[in-house]
């Protein structure tokens, strides 16, 4: 099991006046690339360029919170349709705050503005799937009212030959 610190960093709090919510453009990849290699330990530079390069339409969003022209985090969602006859959703694909800047509302400012899009786009619900021991990002989503919905994922491994 992860162990969640619930302490919070000594650093001095930040106002949300300081942190700016706006849509990502294909300057911010380097950048993008770079935070998300620090959280997850995983250079994903091809995904990047080809999220950034595709844009979504009006349905993908992925959206950066900047202090000072410094990127520290980003969401990334998209509206779809997805079980059989169900009205779309708002997903939420991914969310990532730099360590040293955690604990400040940051990904509470990201997780409110991506919802304020999912709502003026017309969808009535938002919805995420995640790793089950990964306790910390859902300690956050709990913070925002998400509960377990009525679905449950399921899944097999595809043998080859049949
Ligand atoms: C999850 C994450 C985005 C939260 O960002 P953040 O800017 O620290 O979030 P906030 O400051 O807005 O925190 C909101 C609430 O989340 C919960 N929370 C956040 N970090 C927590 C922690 N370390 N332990 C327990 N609860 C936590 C708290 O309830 C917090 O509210 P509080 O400060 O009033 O107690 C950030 O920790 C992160 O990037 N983690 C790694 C994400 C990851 O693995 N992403 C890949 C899969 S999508």
């Amino acid at each position: 099991m992860t162990a969640i610190s619930t302490m919070k960093p000594l650093a001095e709090p930040r106002t949300s006046e300081a942190i700016r919510i706006r849509p990502a453009t294909g300057s911010d990849l380097a950048e993008l690339t770079r935070i998300d290699e620090e959280v997850s330990g995983v250079a994903k530079r091809k995904y990047w360029t080809h999220l950034l390069a595709s844009g979504g339409g009006r349905s993908r969003y992925v959206l950066v919170a900047e202090e000072q022209n410094q990127i520290q985090g980003f969401i990334v969602g998209e509206i779809r349709a997805w079980e059989f006859g169900e009205p779309p959703c708002g997903w939420v694909f991914a969310i990532e705050v730099r360590p040293k800047t955690r604990l400040q509302g940051i990904g509470t400012d990201l997780f409110s503005a991506l919802c304020d899009r999912f709502r003026r786009a017309g969808v009535t619900k938002v919805r995420t799937i995640m790793a089950r021991d990964n306790h910390l990002v859902l300690s956050f989503f709990r913070s925002q009212g998400m509960m377990a919905g009525p679905f449950i994922e399921l899944e097999m491994a595809l043998d080859r030959n049949g």
